[in-house]
């Protein structure tokens, strides 16, 4: 997710068994190929082998333009780099990216789509594969099932559906039962994203799109053990407990101590801030703790303000490291 998901933000939500795979921030193409730089600093993970974070869960890395040959040019440069997986961004609302014909503006014309992701399939070959992530449409919801057809065509291996239009933006509810109509007619993995903020949600989204997997997003920054959760659930039948506070206190600590070593103090309390924020979404403590620490400027303060982290370092519940995926 752009300007919250960073490669920091990977390793420590990925640090808990759960989660699968995970996605860069969008990499905007425009019309040139890009440099090796601006690819690591999306993905500073291309530097560990395998592309994974830390703890050992796959990174893809996620492409957002229109322009199929800039596209094609990018994704060699991607795999020369060594990517083991491309996602294309056809689900971005920002009025910015749209004007400039990327993200969800390419949703307005399943052609073109399937254009993107025909090139960027050429030009990777069978050596990675390439996924795709839509929302249901642009301004509704007549062109969903052209769009999603139109990735699967051109050679897409995976398709992530954010239950929304464009022009819904986030507002919920996200349309489960319409990304279960997509899932009926492809034959590729579908993933039903949107509005998965506990794990009730992730029932409901699970039975009314059909799809066996979901991906998180602000949820996952609301409950950085949400993923656990639901997996703990899938292989025991039971429930993990809520996330206590010293929990969250001491993910945002640790999230302080990796990201001031390369970032100024002030970026890092308003980042802080930022992912407090997703928190008190979902959590009285957490909302507690924004109110009295919003305005507060230095990075210490804060982070006093947030205390007492948990001390011992172990993860908050007694989550299985064995929890897989069930089988399909
Ligand atoms: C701040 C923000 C940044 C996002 N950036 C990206 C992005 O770079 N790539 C992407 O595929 N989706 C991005 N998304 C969309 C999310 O991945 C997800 O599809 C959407 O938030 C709905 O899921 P959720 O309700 O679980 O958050 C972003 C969403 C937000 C709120």
């Amino acid at each position: 997710m752009e300007g919250v998901i960073d490669a920091v933000t990977r390793d420590l939500l990925t640090r808990t068994p759960g989660f699968d795979w995970v996605v860069t921030e969008f990499v905007r193409v425009v019309d040139a190929r890009l440099p090796p730089r601006v690819f690591h600093r999306h993905c500073p993970e291309l530097a560990h082998p395998g592309v994974t974070t830390p703890s050992g869960v796959p990174v893809q890395l996620q492409l957002l333009g229109s322009d199929p040959e800039a596209l094609a040019a990018n994704a060699r440069q991607a795999l020369r780099l060594g990517a083991t997986g491309l996602d294309l961004n056809f689900g971005c609302p920002a009025k910015l990216v749209n004007r400039h014909d990327g993200g969800a503006s390419l949703l307005r014309d399943p052609r073109r789509v399937h254009a993107a992701v025909s090139a960027v399939s050429r030009a990777v070959g069978d050596e990675i594969p390439v996924t795709a992530k839509i929302r249901l449409g642009f301004s509704d919801r007549r062109l969903a099932l052209a769009c999603a057809l139109a990735t699967q065509e051109a050679g897409a291996r995976r398709l992530v559906v954010h239950g929304r239009t464009r022009d819904e933006g986030y507002r919920p509810p996200a349309h489960w039962e319409w990304i279960g109509r997509i899932h009926q007619r492809l034959s590729i993995p579908v993933v039903a994203n949107g509005d998965i903020w506990t794990l009730e949600d992730y029932w409901k989204a699970r039975t009314l799109s059909g799809c066996r997997d979901v991906m998180l997003g602000r949820g996952a920054l609301a409950d950085p053990w949400l993923a656990a959760r639901i997996r703990h659930w899938q292989a025991t039948g039971e429930r993990l407990p809520d996330t206590p506070w010293e929990a969250r206190a001491r993910i945002l600590a640790d999230f302080a101590a990796l990201q001031r070593s390369t970032l100024p103090t002030r970026v890092v309390t308003a980042l802080i801030k930022q992912w407090l924020n997703h928190m008190r979404q979902r959590d009285h403590e957490a909302a507690r703790r924004f109110q009295a620490v919003k305005r507060l400027r230095e990075l210490d303060a804060l982070l006093a303000g947030l205390e007492p982290p948990a001390t011992a370092n172990r993860p908050p519940f007694p989550v299985r490291a064995d929890h897989r995926a069930e089988p399909a």
